[in-house]
């Protein structure tokens, strides 16, 4: 007999680590997400994102540490965990063969999905994309916007509570990120289903989450709402400009993200590099 608690967390990940032979990808991460939010993992190009959603979807086995997808373990459930996912990876790996009509047929056949359910939904997903003139023609030969909106139509057929999106906004154009957008929100209020993403646009995280988690080689260096992060940024202190040094605002995300990151006195050097070799200046012998 199992207890059902109703708010029980989605995700429930404690102390996770990967590790690629020498590369440190994820370090003793906690991430809890409960139902009805959206949370944003915002982070620069290698800080674990991808890794991280891979984790949670139950494709990548963590080096060490505990996870649960609504108290289910991908490790010893992964056709549980399968099942309770919408999966939405960074590069889409479609049937190239196949028309999205057949693609879909395909991925609803093999989860089971009650076929008025999954024709239902393609029925509203389809136009509202735009794509329905392309409903018939080889994945082959569609733009790659194309293919990441059927694969995200694909995730969603079987109405998954847990919807992963990794950088779900890439290679989108705006009114299609818009419909995203959305989709994300309904989403997380339908039936208290969560929303996990990943991206590097600190645009997306302000305008779309409830809670941002800023991650950072491998490790999760705050988090919270937006305000939360500000009030975190201004606590760390030491920043550069006026305001900072004064306890005024940092405003932006891209400012708290920066701050807490410590990015900005990288790009700074990066700056001065890219200044030395381009005008010769700080040369030295
Ligand atoms: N299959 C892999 N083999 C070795 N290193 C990897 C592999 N996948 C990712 N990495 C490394 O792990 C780190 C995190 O990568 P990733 O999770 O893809 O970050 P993100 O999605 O935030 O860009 C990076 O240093 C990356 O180079
Ligand atoms: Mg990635």
């Amino acid at each position: 007999m199992s207890i059902t608690l109703k708010y029980a967390p989605i995700v429930e990940a404690n102390s996770i680590s990967k590790d690629y032979g020498q590369v440190k990808a994820l370090s003793n991460l906690d991430l809890k997400l409960l139902p009805g939010e959206i949370y944003g993992l915002l982070g620069p190009n290698g800080a674990g994102k991808s890794t991280l959603i891979k984790i949670i979807a139950g494709l990548l086995a963590p080096s060490s540490g505990s996870l649960h997808v609504m108290g289910l373990d991908p490790s010893t459930d992964p056709t549980g965990v399968k099942s309770k996912i919408g999966y939405v990876p960074e590069s889409s790996t479609l049937y190239d063969s196949l028309t999205p009509r057949d693609f879909f047929e395909f991925i609803s056949s093999i989860r089971k999905t009650d076929p008025k359910l999954a024709s239902e939904r393609i029925k509203t997903l389809i136009p509202a994309f735009g794509i329905d003139q392309y409903y018939d023609s080889p994945i082959a030969t569609l733009s790659m916007g194309t293919k990441q909106k059927i694969s995200i139509i694909a995730a969603l057929l079987h109405e998954p509570p847990l919807l992963l999106l990794d950088e779900p906004l890439n290679g989108l154009d705006a009114r299609s990120s818009r419909i995203v957008k959305d989709i994300i929100s309904l989403h997380a209020k339908k039936n208290h289903g969560a929303v996990l993403f990943s991206t590097h646009i600190m645009e997306v995280a302000e305008n779309v989450c409830d809670r941002i988690g800023i991650i950072y080689e491998g490790r999760i260096v705050a988090e919270g709402s937006l305000d939360d992060l500000r009030r975190k940024a201004l606590s760390v202190g030491g920043g550069s400009s006026k305001a900072d040094r004064a306890g005024g605002s940092v405003d932006t995300l891209e400012e708290v993200f920066l701050k807490l990151t410590h990015e900005q006195e990288e790009i700074q050097e990066t700056i001065r590099t890219l200044r030395a070799a381009f005008f010769g200046e700080e040369k030295s012998d």
